[in-house]
């Protein structure tokens, strides 16, 4: 682990109605011995517990995230969600760009870009997440793959600090799989993120800059995977759904 303060966070998908919400934030904050110096904590429940999340969550070191937003702040845009609306109700991050989004919502690296940008302006540090698909691992495309979206995430958005700005790495073969990137694997996809990010926004945003792995982090994978030079953190799914595998994963990680 680098001087870089670890992130883990858990994006708990079409998961956790508000009741359920309350009831595993309330058992996370009780189990992490983390006084919120040594790691950052993050949950991304859906949208209708977001706000729910944020109370619970009031006055522990775990902040909330949203799993999405719209790249404008308001009009006729039906069963959209905003910048603002996620910023006044005390959300702190955003996912975007998830692989489920890619795949599924149509999204785009355009759309991913307009989205960051809605992000950045409203003061919503973003967790930009990327990764390649099986077969363009197995074409040899994958550095090909994670530069285009790194340049075209980014494109024309400018960020001023880098803490406020995340990047989760997530192999799409290995979400939800059970199928997690070897160490070696992950290490060399995040050093050569950070080598193009260095490219596009110098060598010091780079050095700074967050970035998570995501894919099937477990609490026994978790050590290996984050015990990697240039690996900062998880992006946890699954097993961010039960508090013991979350929070075995944070210390596990993180070493606390
Ligand atoms: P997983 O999901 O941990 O269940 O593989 C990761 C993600 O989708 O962020």
């Amino acid at each position: 682990m680098s001087e870089r303060k670890p992130i883990v966070a858990g994006n708990w998908k079409m998961h956790n109605n508000t009741v359920e919400t309350r009831n595993l934030i309330r058992e996370i904050v009780k189990k992490v011995k983390n006084s919120g110096e040594q790691c950052e904590i993050i949950v991304a429940p859906p949208f209708t517990s977001t706000a729910h999340a944020v109370e619970e969550a009031k006055g522990s070191i775990i902040q909330i995230s949203a799993q999405d937003l719209f790249w404008e702040d308001k009009g006729a845009f039906t069963g959209e969600i905003s910048g603002p609306m996620l910023k006044e109700i005390g959300c702190s991050h955003v996912v975007i760009g998830h692989s489920e989004r890619r795949q599924y919502f149509c999204e785009t690296d355009e759309t991913v870009n307009k989205k960051i940008g809605a992000s950045i302006r409203n003061r919503l540090i973003p967790i930009f997440c990327l990764g390649e698909t099986l077969t363009e691992r197995e074409a040899g495309a994958t550095f090909n793959v994670l530069k285009r979206q790194l340049a075209q995430g980014l494109n024309a958005i400018e960020i001023q600090n880098p803490v406020n700005f995340v990047i989760a790495y997530e192999p799409v073969w290995a979400i939800g799989t059970g199928k997690t990137a070897s160490p070696e694997q992950a290490q060399e996809a995040h050093a050569f993120l950070r080598k193009e990010l260095a490219n596009l926004r110098g060598e010091s945003f780079a050095v700074q800059t967050r970035i998570l792995y995501g894919g099937s982090v477990k609490p026994d994978n978790a050590r290996e995977l984050m015990g990697c030079p240039d690996i900062d953190g998880g992006l946890i799914g699954g097993a961010s759904l039960k508090a013991v595998d979350f929070v075995g994963i944070i210390e596990q990680g993180t070493g606390i």
